[in-house]
């Protein structure tokens, strides 16, 4: 059978031809031309912004740009509105001092300051961190500047493999903060939201006293 026949055959079941579909769309092409030139024309003189590629529009999609003010700084970071305070720190402002582990609210890992008082970042969206001083354990201090607490973690060797130590720092220096005569009672109650699965427990108390010392420049 010829395709034309073919074609006629199925126009007459009620279908739209293949060779009618096409004729179709090259009017229609023909004719979104012609609009378009016509288009074109009357825009010359406000030329139109570069279409967004359809990637860049699937990317931007359902997302919000969050000010945040993090160690001292305002940034801002273009993020789904159900993106962590803590992934917005680690995957767009690079701060990945806070770390990653439960990404539930168990471990203390992610902890940060907010307003100074301690909070898990993986438990706060970005959102509503807005308007309020958050520092990252990285505010605290530099490798060549550190912090008291952090100078005394490292000097009673209270950590192994570290991935629970920004969260102690940060939930030691909350507590000394508001109080520089800790007892050790008060230190255990600070960390009791922060796990150490290595059992550095004993030189992390230790170096939180010690650091008060410090402090209390006693
Ligand atoms: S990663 Fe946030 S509490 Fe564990
Ligand atoms: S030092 Fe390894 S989890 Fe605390």
């Amino acid at each position: 059978m010829s395709e034309e026949k073919n074609d006629r055959l199925e126009s007459s079941n009620g279908d739209v031809s293949r060779r009618q579909f096409l004729k179709g769309l090259g009017g229609g092409i023909a004719v979104t031309g012609v609009l378009a030139t016509a288009t074109e024309t009357e825009t010359e003189a406000h030329p139109a912004p570069e279409p967004a590629s359809a990637s860049a529009v699937q990317r931007l999609r359902g997302k919000v740009r969050v000010r945040l003010n993090i160690n001292g700084q305002e940034m801002t970071a273009l993020v789904e509105p159900r993106t962590t305070l803590l992934n917005t720190l680690r995957d767009h402002l690079d701060l990945t001092g806070a770390k990653k582990v439960c990404d539930r609210g168990s471990c203390g890992c992610c902890t940060v300051l907010v307003n100074d008082k301690p909070v898990y970042s993986c438990m706060m969206l970005a959102v509503d961190a807005q308007g309020k001083k958050i520092t990252t354990v990285e505010g605290l201090g530099t490798p060549e500047k550190m912090s008291p607490v952090q100078e005394a973690f490292v000097e009673h060797d209270a950590l192994m493999c570290g991935f629970c130590t920004p969260g102690f720092v940060v939930s030691c220096t909350a507590l000394l903060q508001k109080n520089r005569n800790p007892s050790l009672e008060d230190v255990k109650k600070a960390c009791s939201g922060n796990v150490c699965r290595c059992g550095t427990y004993p030189h992390i108390f230790e170096a939180a006293l010690a650091a008060a010392k410090k402090m209390r420049g006693a």
